[in-house]
């Protein structure tokens, strides 16, 4: 080792000892007669002293050529630091390294990225990601992939302990049936031939619950050619699981032993077990979202009925023509937004296909007011503001849509007002449990129905007959895991039974021709006496995002991507030699 000790491990109790350190030069302090350097590693940072009489002058000559993000060997004597220079912030602020050789390891160029910046001087996110070695020297990157590491390392050790075997599964496979585009890979040796980048371990790991292994774990990395948003990268990491013999309650209740564990590791929480569950058609109504932050209240109120009896037009051509009029009551709201904020909201609103939003104010005597007021009569006001449990100072939100667009409007009008009138602690966790969703979703551009999971998800068995009687109705045992109004994790109990998985496709216009084509392979194993079945997926970017307290999962990855899908550091992806092109047998059009 070319250093006895790391830059965070000194302390009073090494005083008077020599010792070797190497490190990054993370600031540096001439004081005229010497040099101060804050030497930096992985571990932190101690405090490097040339000065007379401890450092030589030739080793203060050299000293003086320091820069930041050199890097260094030095050795000396540990020295406590005069009175009143300790620095309590520091692990190693009692002590400082009193130099006497120094060995220049190598230089630096001037960093683009200073890996000891204050966060409002950090540089922007493309220059962050093109000189990523530097970005992540910095403490809080570091931070985030330590955190990373303990979380998977914890799911590991949890699931060796409850049984689970860590089973590989190839990347270079079939397309699998996620939903989003797959990245295609050629092959040289049947030119015309294409791998798929797998979107998940989804049929693999139900094969491998067909092959007797029972219980079935991976840390997998997925690829996904979809539109790119903070929370979603093109290639990401799954906590990826199969049990046999189970139903979705077992599933449910490991998962809730792994968060409970993971909260209290990470974040010294104690989680009520088990987490709480609601079902879909629950969410939608209270929330008009399926993955809900439960940090907060502000939920969603329907008044359709109330909106039918008005004189206002805009409620009540919307009730009789089968659409909602839903509300929320923004307790306070008047404090927080003037005629201008509401406006705002209405702006904000009509980015999700609202049309308007209509108001209420609750004046100190309880009435309501508004523009629109005059369109209601005085009962009907109070039959509305007994419905929101109106109080004074209180502002009631209006949409008036289809169902899809009020749950969309609301749900992003309640996560705003949520934020800005500062309703939970960003810091706060919630756990919670969305179950029962609907087997299918009605495309209405391509007019058919389309699997709201994957097609291998089984419906609940009160509602197989629904399958071909009244699809919409039909919900699935299927369940998501939602941390603070993201969805982290999602999975299903799948349908072993190969009828019932045939009435499946056929109804999502899988015939039986493309379904051998497709999924042949899994259809055979099924048939060999494939055990009852299910599991569930963790996103690990997400879930470490959020226990990092984080808004962006590019921030918990080392190398992630750009929104534009490219890796700002490497330039992937770039363009080929033409002799690779034409041993894979492609022909590169742009147009
Ligand atoms: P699903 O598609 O719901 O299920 O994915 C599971 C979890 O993976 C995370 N996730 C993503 N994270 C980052 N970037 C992305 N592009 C991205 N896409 C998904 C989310 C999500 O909850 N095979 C099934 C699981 C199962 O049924 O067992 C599956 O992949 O946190
Ligand atoms: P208008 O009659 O269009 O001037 O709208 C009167 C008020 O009703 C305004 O505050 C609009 O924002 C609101 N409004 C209009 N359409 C809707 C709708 N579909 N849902 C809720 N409020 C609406």
């Amino acid at each position: 080792m070319l250093r006895t000790h790391t830059c965070g491990e000194l302390d009073h109790k090494q005083i008077g000892k020599e010792v070797t350190l190497c490190g990054w030069v993370d600031s540096y302090r001439d004081h005229g007669g010497g040099l101060f350097v804050d030497l930096r590693d992985r571990y932190g940072i101690t405090q490097v002293v040339f000065n007379p009489p401890d450092t030589s002058s030739q080793v203060i000559e050299e000293s003086k050529l320091l820069r930041a993000e050199y890097v260094l060997q030095v050795t000396g004597r540990v020295a406590e630091r005069p009175a009143g220079m300790a620095n309590p912030k520091l692990a190693t602020g009692e002590i400082e390294l009193r130099v006497t050789r120094l060995i220049l390891l190598n230089k630096s160029l001037t960093p683009v990225v200073s890996p000891n910046a204050n966060s409002q001087d950090i540089p922007n996110e493309e220059l962050r990601l093109e000189y990523r070695f530097l970005d992540l020297r910095r403490p809080t990157m570091q931070r985030t992939l330590f955190l990373r590491d303990r979380i998977v390392k914890e799911m590991r050790d949890y699931f060796a302990e409850h049984g689970f075997i860590d089973v590989e599964t190839p990347v270079l496979g079939r397309s699998t049936p996620e939903g989003a585009r797959d990245y295609l890979v050629p092959s040289r040796v049947s030119p015309g031939s294409f791998y798929a980048l797998p979107q998940s371990p989804q049929l693999y790991k139900q094969i491998l619950m067909v092959a007797g292994y029972d219980r079935y774990v991976q840390v997998a990395r997925c690829f996904r050619d979809e539109d790119l948003r903070a929370d979603r990268q093109p290639e990401f990491t799954q906590l990826d699981l199969e049990m046999s013999f189970v139903d979705a309650e077992d599933v449910i209740h490991v998962i809730d032993g792994l968060v409970a564990r993971l909260a209290r590791q990470e974040l010294g929480l104690d989680v009520k077990l088990p987490l709480p569950q609601l079902t879909y058609d629950e969410a939608m109504e209270r929330y008009g979202h399926d993955a809900p932050d439960l940090r907060f209240g502000l939920e969603l109120v329907d008044c359709t009925d109330l909106a039918a009896r008005s004189d206002f037009r805009v409620f009540s051509s919307v009730a009789a023509g089968g659409g909602r009029v839903r509300a929320i009551n923004a307790k306070r709201g008047t404090e927080h937004y003037s005629r201008r904020g509401i406006d705002a909201l209405t702006d904000y609103v009509g980015q999700f296909g609202a049309k308007g939003l209509a108001w209420f104010r609750v004046e100190q005597d309880g009435t309501l007011n508004s523009t629109i007021a005059k369109n209601f009569s005085a009962d009907l006001l109070q039959e509305f503001a007994a419905r929101l449990h109106a109080e004074p100072g209180d502002l009631l939100l209006f949409v008036a849509d289809q169902w899809k667009v009020t749950c969309k409007a609301l749900h992003a009008l309640r996560t705003k007002l949520g934020a800005e009138m500062k309703l939970y602690d960003p810091q706060s966790m919630h756990f919670s449990w969305v179950v029962e969703f609907p087997m299918f979703d009605y495309d209405e551009e391509e007019q058919r129905w389309v699997a709201m999971h994957h097609p291998f998800t089984s419906p609940r068995d009160q509602d197989l007959k629904l399958l071909e009687a009244d699809p919409a109705r039909c919900r699935a045992k299927a369940y998501d895991l939602v941390i603070n109004g993201y969805e982290a994790g999602g999975g299903t109990i799948r349908i072993h039974d190969p009828h019932i998985q045939q009435k499946v496709f056929s109804l999502l216009g899988i015939d039986e021709k493309v379904a051998e084509e497709r999924f042949g392979f899994l259809l055979r194993a099924l048939s060999y006496g494939a055990p009852p079945h299910g599991g569930i997926a963790l996103g690990i970017d997400r879930v470490v995002m959020l226990f990092g307290g984080m808004d962006n999962i590019r921030d918990c990855i080392a190398f992630p991507k750009t929104q534009r899908a490219t890796d700002m550091m490497t330039g992937a992806p770039s363009l080929v030699e033409l002799k690779q092109l034409r041993e894979l047998g492609i022909k590169v059009v742009v147009d």
